[in-house]
């Protein structure tokens, strides 16, 4: 296979099973013929105990000039909270723009919920993650926490309109929003009208909306109900966790922060964690983090190379062993 281009891949294994699940994807990004020059950083947990750097302004520049990255996970048990979740994880989504959470659930063949095909589109710059709040009187009885959550017209349009762009593409061309517009009537109110008018621009999509409670009840009962899902940053967060869990496991949600205008590089990572508890057993089921970098090369262009890796993960469904032993019968199979 001839290749014009060699991409640039930024590489942050992370922490725990980052560090075992993120060379089995590049084995199969090689495997299906591309050409990457893998630039790794040594980010994450372990990182930050070592040194107390989360993101260097100068790692973060040099990340901006990249095609795209590929993350494993990033966790320690003993960082706190919110160390790496805003300084590494959030910094990196706000910093290069990467408005749009991608999360595609498809159960696969002969798999528990056989026929899930969903695609949930997560607004990953705004709403509550966007820092709003504060702390007054802080640790004292007369304590207050603030929490607020940022919906912006134009944030909220352009990720709308990414979910139907989306939706248009797909055989059943539907696409439901899901907030909790009953009860969060300014967001949801503005969540809505942006809806509605961008669905005039998609005559072929048809629509839905879902209270994000009952959306609960039909992912776990219905799954079939959705084709292409759009929500805000937390719902959405908490959705796709469900639906990889009706899916068929964690151990296979995959998920693209995309930078739609392509004004810099998207980050590909998988949905669950560094997973501390199986960290160097081998038990980590390596196929999350496959079809990220298969979203990864279709991000990029590179449809034939993406399609092949997913064939290879839904051919390799049944093999069991270490992360190492599904790897290789998964390159093999690309
Ligand atoms: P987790 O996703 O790491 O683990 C949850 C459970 O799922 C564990 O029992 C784990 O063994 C299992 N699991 C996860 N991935 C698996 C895989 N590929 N194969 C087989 N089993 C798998 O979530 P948890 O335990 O809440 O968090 C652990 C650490 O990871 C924390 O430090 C957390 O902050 C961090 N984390 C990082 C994320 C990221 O980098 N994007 C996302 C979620 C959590
Ligand atoms: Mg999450």
């Amino acid at each position: 296979m001839s290749r014009s281009q060699e991409y640039r891949i930024g590489v942050i294994p992370g922490d725990g099973i980052g560090h075992e699940v993120v060379p089995v994807a590049l084995d199969a990004v090689r495997a299906a013929g591309i050409a990457i020059e893998e630039v790794p950083f040594d980010l994450g947990g372990e990182r930050y105990l070592r040194t107390g750097e989360v993101l260097p302004d100068s790692v973060l520049e040099e990340i901006r000039g990249l095609d795209a990255v590929l993350l494993g996970a990033v966790g320690t048990p003993d960082v706190p909270p919110g160390v790496l979740e805003r300084g590494l994880l959030l910094r990196l989504r706000f910093e290069l723009d990467l408005y749009v959470n991608l999360r595609p659930f498809g159960s696969g063949p002969g798999r528990f919920n056989d026929g899930v095909d969903l695609v949930v589109v997560r607004e990953n710059t705004e709403g509550s993650y966007a820092g709003e709040g504060g702390f007054l009187r802080h640790g004292t009885p007369h304590e207050i926490a603030t929490q607020g959550s940022v919906n912006t017209r134009f944030g909220v349009e352009r990720c709308v309109r990414y979910a139907f762009e989306l939706a248009a593409t797909r055989p059943r061309r539907h696409l439901a929003l899901v907030h909790k517009t009953n009860v969060l009537t300014f967001s949801g109110d503005l969540w809505q009208r942006t809806f509605a008018d961008v669905a005039t621009d998609f005559p072929s999509v048809t629509t839905a909306y879902d209270h994000v409670d009952a959306a609960c009840i039909h992912l776990v009962q219905a799954p079939d109900r959705y084709d292409v899902v759009v929500t805000d940053n937390l719902f959405g967060d908490i959705l796709t966790d469900l639906a990889g869990a009706v899916a068929g496991g964690i151990g296979r949600a995959a998920s693209g922060n995309l930078n739609p205008a392509r004004t810099g590089p998207s980050l590909f990572e998988p949905v669950h964690g560094s997973a501390p508890d199986i960290a160097g057993t081998g038990r980590a089921d390596p196929r999350a983090a496959v079809i990220s970098a298969a979203m990864m090369l279709e991000f990029l262009g590179e449809a034939d190379a993406g399609d092949r890796i997913r064939k290879a993960v839904v051919s390799s469904d049944d093999v069991t062993g270490t992360t190492a032993e599904v790897g290789r019968a998964i390159a093999e199979r690309v």
